[in-house]
């Protein structure tokens, strides 16, 4: 095993706490068509859980500005204050939309990495590509259109384009990205919210899932690169901006080339945690379930130093959650 870095002076599991209180607390909003009410659940949970990590955090992706997010903002500093520097990305309720309307799939997510190895995104768009392990470096790219990029990966995986499934968000800005798939002879597989788990089903062939296209939010892009450093997969990623003042969120933060094409090396580098609970049932995960002893919850944890990925059942007892 490669050497020991600063995550393990924090309890590597622990921070599945945090996901875990965030989820139990969104689930108790499942389906009361609230998603600001849910999100703001799942945020506060996850805030109190931070703090008896060990660790001296800071959340570079997070729910906003300071001006914007009163918890979890850019730049909050989270945990106990002593230990290891660690950075965190953060989205304590992936699927605000889901949760409010009771669908498949909304997940509590978090990642972590030593100091200065995620990027620190703002939070506008970004242009994803991402498909799973084991294929050769550069298979698809960014740069590519649609028809390059499938058949190229049919190639590399020895089938046909007709065998391959893009995960796209059903969003009307994917029209052309959708008609372009369909035209080269593939097939399309809309999602309609949850795109750190549309990356990550490009790494589970029960999924279907062959590659991931199109753009989502940056926050969720830099969460499913840690994931996809810790499964295996390649992804890219270029920040997309609608407006001066996204550009200007960029450049205060430190972004000077705003058509950067981020290789998944860059948004999540060194040694990399992340952890996913679920809220809702979905493909990843199951969602909260409620019984007489407790409420249990599923999660996922993965590593990119070891590779490891465990599923975590836990039952929480009632009264003590
Ligand atoms: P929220 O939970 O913050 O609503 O995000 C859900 C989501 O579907 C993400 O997975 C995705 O990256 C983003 O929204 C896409 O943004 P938009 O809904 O604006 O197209």
């Amino acid at each position: 095993m490669s050497k020991k870095t600063n995550l393990d002076r924090i309890l590597t599991l622990e921070v599945v706490r945090a996901t875990e209180a965030a989820a139990i607390a969104a689930a108790r909003m499942v389906g009361l068509g609230d998603e600001k009410a849910a999100d703001q659940a799942a945020v506060d949970a996850m805030r109190s859980a931070f703090n008896i990590l060990h660790m001296e955090g800071t959340v570079v992706i997070g729910e906003g500005e300071r001006d914007e997010a009163p918890m979890l903002y850019i730049g909050e500093k989270v945990g106990t204050g002593e230990g290891p520097k660690i950075d965190i990305a953060l989205d304590p309720l992936e699927g605000t939309t889901l949760t409010a309307k009771a669908g498949p799939g909304a997940l509590a997510v978090l990642a972590i990495a030593e100091s200065g190895n995620l990027l620190n995104s703002p939070d506008v768009y970004m242009d994803k590509i991402a498909v799973g392990g084991g294929l050769p470096d550069g298979v698809v790219d960014l740069d590519k259109t649609p028809e390059q990029n499938l058949k190229s990966l049919a190639k590399a995986k020895g089938c046909k384009v007709a065998d391959l499934t893009a995960c796209i968000l059903d969003r009307p800005r994917h029209k052309d990205i959708i008609a372009a798939v369909r035209k080269a002879g593939a097939r399309v597989r809309l999602i309609s919210d949850g795109d750190v788990a549309g990356v990550i089903f490009t790494t589970d062939p029960a999924t279907g899932v062959d590659i991931y296209m199109g753009v989502g939010g940056a926050p969720e892009g830099v969460l499913a690169a840690a994931a996809l450093r810790c499964i295996g997969g390649q992804m890219q990623g270029r920040l997309v901006f609608r407006n001066d003042d996204e550009k200007g969120r960029a450049h205060r933060i430190g972004i000077e080339d705003l058509d950067r094409k981020y290789e998944m090396e860059e948004m999540a580098s060194g040694d990399v945690i992340f952890a996913a609970t679920g809220v809702t049932d979905g493909p990843l995960v199951k969602g909260v379930r409620n019984g007489p002893d407790g409420v249990t919850t599923e999660s996922v944890v993965m590593r990119s130093r070891t590779g490891t990925i465990r599923w975590i059942t836990a039952r929480h007892r009632h009264g003590k959650v």
